[in-house]
């Protein structure tokens, strides 16, 4: 897989498309390398440490469930949404039937339920047109409980650098690297309060994950929170659920009104 480091991100207009592409295509090819990582494995446990007792959940990015599936047999409530409905889902919502509902479609434009107690992204954010991150962290901020706690991975240079860098796929896809000093300037500006950082090696000697517990701030800023989706699509998305029946139906559901909110900085 081949990935060149980029000094300016390309347009947003159809990065959705091409994410959404990217991410069936690995899929669809088995090269989800990510599902069998260990080190992935990280994340969700610092969000088990910090939740309530059956607390609700919002899993963003959710892929074959392997985190979902943590949370659930924890006895939490987990809304999982991902852009790709993996054919593990079926059995996961059948097997937690009424405590789980997997949603396929864009965490920016897909309807959310909450308020959540936490909000897990494992390896998602870094993912998104530079553009959107901010947009995106303060739509979890405002579907998560004042003091709810997200803990999100992010990649990090493994090298030292002080500046995270911006990588594309032949495809296309962007990787984001974030400094521990990106990262929480990142959130703050999105509603939400870094609380401690852990750096987790992986084999990879370009980047390691930066895995970042946050609390959302008592007050979110919410001129971002109910932003259009990126790149300027209109107010409309694919958004189906899965509840360990079948898939709802619905696949091409209004999503919520969106606002168009002032331009990210
Ligand atoms: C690196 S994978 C990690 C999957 C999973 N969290 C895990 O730990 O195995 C990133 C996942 O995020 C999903 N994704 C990327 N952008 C998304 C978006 N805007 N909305 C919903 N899911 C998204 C991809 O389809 C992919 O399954």
């Amino acid at each position: 897989m081949s990935h060149t480091c980029i000094t300016e991100a390309p347009e947003a207009v159809g990065y959705d498309e091409l994410l959404d592409r990217s991410f069936r295509r690995s899929y669809d090819e088995g090269r989800d390398i990510w599902s069998d990582e260990p080190a992935m494995e990280v994340c969700v446990q610092r969000l088990l440490a910090r939740l309530p007792q059956r607390g609700a959940v919002l899993d963003v990015g959710a892929g074959r469930g392997r985190d979902a599936v943590a949370l659930l047999g924890a006895g939490h409530r987990v809304d999982a949404v991902d852009l790709v409905a993996t054919d593990d889902w079926a059995a996961i919502a059948k097997r937690w039937h009424g405590q789980t509902a997997f949603i396929e479609g864009d965490v920016l434009a897909v309807r959310l339920a909450g308020p959540y107690d936490g909000i897990l992204d494992n390896g998602c954010l870094h993912h998104q047109h530079p553009s959107a991150c901010k947009r995106y962290l303060a739509k979890l901020a405002a579907h998560a409980k004042p003091g709810a706690t997200l803990v999100v991975s992010f990649f990090t240079p493994a090298d030292g650098r002080s500046q995270g860098g911006l990588w594309q796929q032949h495809d296309g896809r962007l990787t984001q690297e974030f400094t521990e000093a990106q990262a929480r300037a990142l959130l703050h500006g999105a509603g939400w309060q870094a609380l401690d950082c852990l750096a987790v090696p992986r084999a990879s000697a370009r980047y390691h994950y930066l895995v970042v517990t946050a609390e959302r701030e008592m007050k979110p800023p919410s001129s971002l929170a109910l932003a259009t989706p990126r790149g300027g699509r209109p107010p409309t998305a694919r958004q189906s659920r899965f509840r360990g029946g079948k898939f709802d139906g619905s696949s091409a559901l209004h999503a919520s009104r969106v606002v168009r909110s002032a331009k990210d900085t």
